[in-house]
């Protein structure tokens, strides 16, 4: 269940249709799948893949994707600081940037053209196909990450982060990740 927020106004969104409305109407492609599984630890990616081949599938077809992995970041990931480092700098790709999100959290930021820079709190269920060209990071968290998400590719090649150098994120880093009241 994902959350929006815009972190200059304090504004956040948890409203899911109002969520997919706002992405869909900037470009950016929001859904979500649901699966009745429930994975342990040592899932392998062919089991979290046919899990949820109902919906990978024929959105593969659609979009004339050719690959799909699964990664899988948690607190005895090694050289962590280092994965986080790579994706924590605002970067553009040549190809669309496809996560299905299947366990654990994430944020994913956005900065477009002409808008307050937003990001969206990605949990399990979620599916965000970010268009080729647009300014974005991610972020696991600091400390004790836990994500596991489904990679969709046309082709691996195209996933290679263009570093923008602006350094929009450093004015960010102290965003707390939103938390859901139950
Ligand atoms: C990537 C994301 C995490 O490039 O931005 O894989
Ligand atoms: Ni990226």
């Amino acid at each position: 269940m994902a959350i929006l927020s815009f972190p200059e106004s304090g504004e956040q969104i948890k409203e899911v249709h109002e969520i997919r409305n706002f992405l869909n109407s900037n470009g950016i492609f929001f859904d979500q799948w649901t699966c009745n599984v429930v994975f342990d630890a040592a899932a392998t990616t062919d089991e979290i893949l046919s899990a949820y081949q109902k919906d990978l599938n024929p959105f593969m077809e659609q979009g004339g994707y050719q690959t799909a992995d699964v990664i899988s970041i948690n607190s005895l990931t090694e050289n962590y600081d280092q994965i986080r480092a790579k994706f924590l700098a605002e970067h553009t790709h040549s190809e669309d940037e496809i996560r299905f999100f299947v366990d654990g959290q994430g944020l994913f930021w956005f900065n477009l053209e002409n808008k307050p820079v937003f990001n969206l709190l990605c949990e399990k269920g979620d599916l965000i196909s970010v268009p080729a060209g647009t300014k974005h990071w991610f972020d696991a968290g600091e400390v004790q990450p836990f994500v596991k998400a489904i990679r969709i590719f046309i082709d691996m090649s195209g996933w290679v982060p263009e570093y923008t150098n602006a350094q929009t994120e450093q004015a960010f880093l102290n965003f707390k990740f939103p938390v859901r009241e139950v």
